[in-house]
């Protein structure tokens, strides 16, 4: 089988898209059948009630923080699932060892996630939280050059602008972190299963992804990274039970004085979100099948496709970076009346989200030419009058 039949195979595990065109997993990502039958298999289990299944969802969890490892190039104890990229978020911007005074930058073109979840523990704190200006809409490596001080403790970004698609350069950002002994934190959610990653190779200390997006699981849902150099210098901003191991033995509960773990499941919370926890395995699979590196090859060779045309066509303007190295799965353009073109588009039955004055385009792995080439059937009549 060659990977384009792997990709038609997989496309047909997406019963939409036989109704709809869907550009917008940058928003949250369709389910495939395989994501349903788990659902409903957790569903019908319940549903029947014969048996105690309250251990499967231990069994599925411990799977999932090992696919997850995988999946970014860590060791499964520096991974733990979480509910949605704030929680890693809070994690970081109350658990990190910091001290009343010190800096965290941040960019001021950022999602409202990281920027709450920091203004927060400033506050708290006693932080001081500074905006690292934008350069043509991106963060950009001079302005954060320029935003540094001695009393720099944390920069926290997004792998991936949510409005733009602009993909930041990792390895310079962790090199330069590391270098001045600044805590480095991620917010994973846009590049995460359409980006290839080596947490290994990267000098992070916490990355963190809600799934609902890119990795097609249900909305609140996700995992966090916290490298083995931090997890132990964290403070604990929240515990839950399951955060200490039982060793599976839950015949005595008045037992308080069970050891933590000695890994990132440490700051899991509580009982497991288990129809969720099921669908994610489900969802985590086809990336391991397809791995993440076909999947954007796959996407870009559409995203050209969509750029050739945009780019040559005088209404149109592309508003996202094409630079090999700030490119991501999200492709943004623009033209007069694109709020209109938006309306259009959804008449038309294809689904995708304008931001800030763009038309995002969230390609991925259920997408093939015949989506761009309906796509670009409605911008060339639009375009037309
Ligand atoms: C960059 C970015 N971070 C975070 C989120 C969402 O955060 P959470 O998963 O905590 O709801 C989004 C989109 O919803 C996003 O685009």
């Amino acid at each position: 089988m060659t990977l384009t039949d792997d990709f038609l195979r997989i496309r047909r595990q997406f019963p939409h898209t036989k109704e709809v065109v869907y550009f917008n997993a940058g928003s949250y990502g369709p389910f495939s059948t395989g994501v349903k039958k788990a659902i409903e298999g957790n569903v019908d289990l319940r549903l029947k009630a014969q048996r105690d299944d309250s251990r499967d969802a231990f069994v599925t969890t411990d799977e999932l923080r090992s696919i997850y490892a995988r999946l970014v190039g860590a060791r499964k104890r520096e991974v733990g699932i979480g509910l949605n990229t704030s929680h890693g978020l809070n994690i970081a911007a109350f658990g990190l060892p910091l001290r009343k005074g010190d800096e965290v930058l941040v960019s001021d073109v950022e999602f409202p996630a990281l920027v709450y979840t920091w203004r927060a523990a400033a506050q708290t704190r006693g932080l001081k939280l500074k905006f690292v200006k934008s350069r043509q809409r991106c963060f950009d490596f001079d302005q954060l050059q320029r935003a540094i001080t001695k009393r720099t403790k944390v920069l926290a970004v997004s792998w991936v602008q949510f409005f733009n698609g602009y993909k930041n350069d990792l390895m310079t950002l962790s090199d330069f972190c590391r270098e001045r002994d600044i805590f480095f934190v991620i917010d994973g959610i846009q590049g995460m299963g359409v980006e290839p990653i080596n947490l290994k190779k990267l000098d992070v200390d916490i990355f963190t992804s809600g799934c609902q997006k890119w990795m097609l699981s249900p909305q609140g849902c996700g995992f966090f990274y916290l490298s083995d150099r931090i997890r132990d210098r964290l403070t604990q901003p929240f515990m839950s039970w399951l955060g200490s191991d039982w060793h599976m033995d839950f015949t005595n509960f008045f037992k308080y004085d069970r050891p933590f773990f000695e890994s990132a499941r440490r700051f899991e919370m509580g009982y497991y979100v288990v129809l969720n926890i099921m669908a994610m395995r489900a969802a985590a699979q086809m990336f391991l099948d397809l791995g993440i590196r076909n999947i954007q090859r796959h996407n870009y060779a559409l995203i050209d496709s969509l750029a050739d045309f945009i780019d040559s066509h005088p209404s149109y303007r592309i508003t996202s970076s094409m630079e090999r190295k700030h490119r991501s799965s999200l492709f943004c353009f623009t033209c007069d009346g694109y709020k209109q073109l938006h309306r259009e588009l959804l008449k038309n039955r294809i689904i995708l989200a304008q931001r800030e004055g763009s038309i995002r385009v969230s390609v991925h792995l259920y997408n093939n030419e015949a989506d761009i080439d309906k796509l670009i059937g409605v911008l060339e009549r639009f375009a037309k009058g």
